[in-house]
């Protein structure tokens, strides 16, 4: 029974996470900062080689499928959110092959994959381990897993400053560093390299930020409760204490605390 209730919970979630980015399919490009940032960042792990199928785990508006797409043979594009991907299609590289499917079940065959680019994706993914297998699956033996996503830290200023005004969860749980490490350092798969860093974006104010999260699709939170008394008198109080962060010029400083990730494949991963 309570198995039944996660699992539907899970799938609920990614209905509405889905949905959420979906929506901001148009406006995404434009509040893309960070996931420029990351996805950049993550270029010197790729591999010197063409001849390669690639994944693009999560591809949203398929920016990064589209630089992918100039370096290697055969790119794939999934993406849970039908939007997004119609977005991506109508105006990406047309070699690309999109694919709507979820991360936990990814539809391509066993050991297909050279190696798998996925662009603060994870951080969604629940449960992970399941999204880890299913990566490891689709990897080829000495595949690579190479990855951005959001630990414990991540938006600290907004979660402390709705803290000061009730108990509801505003903010997703984010894993931490420690937590990575232990779900990618196992029998089947191995962490090469990993970063650990705090980008801190800066926002005119919270409603800056708070639109910044919904263009991008990052405003669903799961399990949170009393949606309907966190009203304007909550939102003001919350903005309050968010001063008690302001930067001496006056800007509001919001904490992305990014891992980056190079992950291989084992050779030996045949017991599951
Ligand atoms: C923050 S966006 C990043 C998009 C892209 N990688 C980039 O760098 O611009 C996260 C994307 O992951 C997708 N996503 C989240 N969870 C997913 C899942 N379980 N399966 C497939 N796609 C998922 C969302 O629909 C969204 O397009």
């Amino acid at each position: 029974m309570t198995i039944l209730t996660t699992k539907t919970s899970h799938h609920e979630n990614k209905a509405k996470i889905a949905e959420s980015f979906g929506s901001a399919s148009k406006s995404y490009d434009f509040s893309a900062r960070l996931q420029r940032f990351s996805g950049k960042h993550l270029m010197p792990w790729l591999p010197d080689k063409n001849d390669l199928t690639v994944l693009d785990l999560g591809s949203g508006t398929g920016f990064f499928t589209d630089l992918l797409a100039t370096g290697y043979d055969q790119v794939i594009g999934l993406d849970f959110s039908k939007k997004m991907l119609k977005f991506a299609q109508g105006c990406r590289n047309k070699n690309i092959f999109w694919l709507e499917a979820d991360a936990h079940k990814i539809p391509l065959q066993d050991e297909s994959i050279d190696f798998i680019y996925s662009n603060l994706v994870i951080q969604w993914c629940e449960p992970l381990d399941i999204a880890i297998k299913e990566m490891l699956r689709v990897l080829k033996p000495g595949g690579l897993i190479i990855f951005t996503t959001l630990v414990d830290g991540t938006l600290h200023e907004l979660k402390s400053s709705w803290k000061q005004v009730d108990d509801d969860q505003h903010v997703i749980d984010f894993k931490t560093e420690e937590q990575l490490g232990e779900y990618f350092n196992t029998d089947a798969s191995t962490v090469l390299e990993h970063k650990c860093q705090d980008i801190i974006l800066e926002y005119e104010n919270v409603i800056h930020l708070a639109r910044e999260l919904k263009g991008l699709g990052a405003n669903h939170l799961p399990k949170k409760k009393n949606r309907g008394l966190s009203g304007k008198d909550k939102w003001f109080t919350m903005t309050e204490h968010y001063k008690d962060f302001l930067e001496p010029s006056g800007v509001y400083p919001a904490t992305y605390r990014l891992y980056s990730g190079l992950v291989a494949k084992l050779n030996s991963q045949h017991e599951n």
